[in-house]
């Protein structure tokens, strides 16, 4: 198809009108012209293709999917093959479907436990979020079908989603909320993107000419559409001439018209109009010429996959010996999502499961008995379920309570005020514990809770929301039929105050301060040294792995380098199991604020009783570079940085040295305010300086007070040595009793510039 030519046959009402959606679901046709219109769908872990009567609350039903583990579980599979694996599925029902991009996926970081829309986010660390998110995104587009990768950008809250604006500095935007993007675009190229409803320091996202132009077709080099989330639209014509191509749903024609009348009163470029058009109708051709009605989706092989997907996901936290439980003892499953698991959120990602499987329903031939335990939807347990459970618990061998966060806790369109679980969900594990010494706590929950009975049990999965057959996977992650192999994409902290973003989260009106910049998840708490309940990149499996021998290609690499990283990782146990392996890298020493260490790399590896493997990484400038604001680019600074591999954060097993030598100088005009630190630190500048050093140290008294010993007491070498550092420039002249001229002064720093 030959767009430019399409697009120049139409009139600029037909442009404009193709730039907003038909409803909620299409794009517009132009039978004139025999453009048709196409379909997109909300997902991303399922398809929620919603017939007639389309709105994207999904007040009105879609039709019967397949609905897959969520984000916040497939984050911790650590696995990109299993997220490629997973789009495919997408993209396939998609086909099915004639649905032409799925809306997903949603890859904002997890500043906050709080958000309530965590649960469809992958972690609070951009590497892992936009490594998983291109496999996704690359799974689902080989079965030519779009994805729509959102909310772009820093739309991490969901309290006054639509008018907030996200105030960060431009260092903490590239380095955390812009990064899983970034790697999205350049990895996987996603079809299009959907901007967000907040503002951005004070510009709407879906008008936001640095955002949607600069960054993302300038630097990251984007090629599809951008559409905006629904009703994200606020200056149309504003939005237009920034990047904004797509509105959806629709303005009921509104906004189109204000998109003509501004080209004809000559405040819109016609040209821009086309280009957006030419965008738009580029995607939907795609589609198009590629469109496979006749594609099978075969749910039941679909459901089957869920279930081993979300056994790949689950997250074992604690086993103090407990699991796997023997299937010849008597186990007591107890609490209503063993009946009704909670394995998905609420909102526009909310799947129509063609059929769910529960943990009950998967126990089929065991010997487990039932207690109900709570009821979910009315929060609450009467002390006859309590006692009902506490007496199942007694007569069995171990019991098993699932619990964790009804959908009322958390969803699409409010935050959590709090990190508890109900709490007569945790009366009730507390009184089962006291019943039972073996018992093991099952979560359904799409973001962190507290803990506050965990030494009283003796084991912990982490199910997180994992899709309808997530009680199948549970039974056979709780049986051994599967051996647990998920890591944490985000730390637990042992309470809500802990968090960074705490003290600023939700903000003051529509301002919201990003104030803990860089320091989001674990690389505020290892920096700060504190403890937390579970860490980042933590779990367990039934078997025991160890990393070691890491080994570097080089001891010293320039930052145009290359770095070659080799770890080995042995199975120690004696089941086969999955080990994931994670690399992390740190600045030992620099001048901006860093984290002590951050994800690199991680690789899943499948490993026999016994067996060891070499796990390689490939390292570049961007592993070692932080954003540089003067530069305004990433950045090395020379110096010595630590690789560290492990299995969790806070599980380092091995680790080496590199020196890294940057072949960039940043900038840096001084002036008559600069102190003598900075040019001194400064291997050019204090070059000019070098041959006046030694008089200008003599004016300051470097060397320390006179002769006398009291003297010496008052001012020590080092002070003297500190107060030269920390003086300007100009203090020559202050202290120097007319040795040095202005001009002299002025010429010396002409010499130090340059
Ligand atoms: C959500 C998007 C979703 C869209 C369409 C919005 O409210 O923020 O994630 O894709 O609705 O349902």
């Amino acid at each position: 198809m030959d767009i430019k030519a399409l697009v120049s046959q139409m009139t600029l009402e037909e442009k404009a009108g193709l730039c907003s959606g038909l409803d909620s679901w299409h794009t517009k046709p132009v039978e004139r012209l025999g453009v048709p219109s196409v379909m997109v769908s909300d997902g991303p872990h399922g398809l929620r293709k919603q017939d007639q009567k389309g709105d994207h609350l999904g007040i009105n039903d879609s039709i019967k999917a397949v609905c897959m583990p969520a984000a916040c579980a497939t984050a911790a599979s650590f696995d990109r093959e299993l997220l490629g694996k997973l789009g495919e599925r997408i993209g396939a029902s998609c086909q099915h479907e004639e649905v032409a991009v799925v809306l997903g996926p949603a890859v904002n970081i997890k500043r906050s436990p709080l958000c309530g829309r965590n649960f469809e986010y992958f972690s609070e660390d951009p590497y892992l979020a936009g490594e998983l998110s291109a496999a996704y995104i690359n799974g689902v587009q080989s079965k030519d079908v779009g994805t729509s990768i959102k909310h772009f950008a820093a739309n991490n809250q969901e309290h006054r989603r639509m008018s907030s604006s996200s105030n960060a500095d431009e260092r903490t935007l590239r380095e955390i909320y812009l990064a899983p993007f970034e790697t999205a675009v350049k990895k996987a190229q996603p079809w299009t993107v959907m901007c967000s409803y907040n503002r951005i320091n004070g510009t709407y996202a879906s008008e936001n000419p640095w955002l949607l132009t600069e960054v993302l077709r300038g630097e990251w080099g984007f090629e599809g559409y951008v559409m905006s989330d629904w009703g994200a639209v606020s200056d149309r014509v504003a939005g237009v001439a920034a990047g904004l191509d797509l509105e959806m749903p629709s303005s009921g024609g509104v906004n189109d018209k204000k998109i003509v009348e501004a080209v004809r009163a000559g405040k819109l470029d016609e040209a821009v109009v086309d280009r957006a058009c030419e965008r738009i109708l580029a995607i939907n051709y795609r589609y198009l010429e590629n469109a496979k009605p006749e594609t099978p989706w075969d749910q039941e092989a679909d459901h089957e996959l869920s279930a081993q997907m979300a056994a790949e996901c689950m997250v074992l936290l604690k086993n103090d010996g407990v699991l796997p439980l023997s299937k010849s003892d008597d186990i007591a499953f107890i609490g209503e999502f063993a009946e009704k698991p909670r394995f998905q959120g609420g909102g526009s990602s909310h799947i129509n499961s063609f059929k769910t499987t529960s943990a009950l329903d998967a126990a089929g031939e065991l010997r487990v008995t039932y207690a109900r335990g709570y009821d979910a939807a009315g929060d609450c347990a009467t002390d006859e379920m309590i006692a009902e459970a506490v007496a199942a618990a007694k007569a069995a061998k171990a019991a098993v309570v699932f619990a964790g966060l009804p959908d009322s806790y958390e969803s699409e369109g409010y935050d959590r005020t709090h990190m508890a679980l109900p709490a007569c969900q945790n009366r009730l594990i507390e009184a089962v514990a006291a019943a039972n010494p073996n018992t093991v706590v099952v979560l359904h929950n799409g973001s962190p809770v507290e803990m506050p009975w965990l030494d009283q049990v003796k084991g912990v999965l982490e199910a997180y929301l994992g899709g309808q057959a997530a009680g199948l996977a549970a039974v056979r992650l709780l049986f051994g039929d599967a051996n647990p192999c998920g890591h944490l994409p985000e730390t637990f902290p042992k309470k809500l105050a802990d968090n960074p973003s705490y003290l600023f989260y939700g903000g003051e009106g529509d301002e919201v301060d990003y104030r803990e910049g860089v320091f989001v998840g674990y690389r505020y708490y290892d920096k700060k040294e504190m403890d937390v309940l579970f860490p980042f990149g933590y779990g367990l499996s039934y078997t025991t792995f160890a990393c070691s021998n890491l080994r570097l290609s080089a001891e010293k690499i320039t930052d145009r380098d290359t770095l070659t990283v080799t770890v080995t990782v042995k199975n120690t146990g004696s089941r086969a199991g999955k080990a994931v392996v994670q690399l992390y890298v740190g600045d030992k020493k620099s001048t901006v604020k860093r984290p002590v260490r951050e994800l690199k790399g991680f690789e899943k590896v499948a490993l026999a009783p016994g067996e060891s493997r070499d796990v390689t990484f490939t390292l570049d400038k961007r592993a070692f570079a932080y954003w540089n604001a003067a530069l305004h680019d990433w950045h090395v600074e020379s110096g010595e940085f630590t690789v560290e591999a492990g299995q969790s954060s806070r599980d380092i097993e091995a680790s080496a040295t590199v020196t890294v030598e940057s072949t960039v100088q940043p900038p840096h005009r001084y002036t008559l305010d600069s102190i003598f630190m900075d040019i001194m630190d400064d291997p050019r500048a204090m070059a000019a300086l070098q041959p006046v050093l030694e008089g200008i140290n003599s004016m300051f008294g470097a060397g320390g007070g006179g002769e006398s010993e009291v003297a010496k007491a008052a001012i020590s070498e080092e002070m003297a040595l500190a107060m030269l550092r920390y003086m300007p420039l100009r203090a020559v002249i202050s202290f120097g009793g007319g040795a040095v001229s202005p001009e002299q002064l002025e010429g010396l720093l002409r010499l130090i510039n340059g």
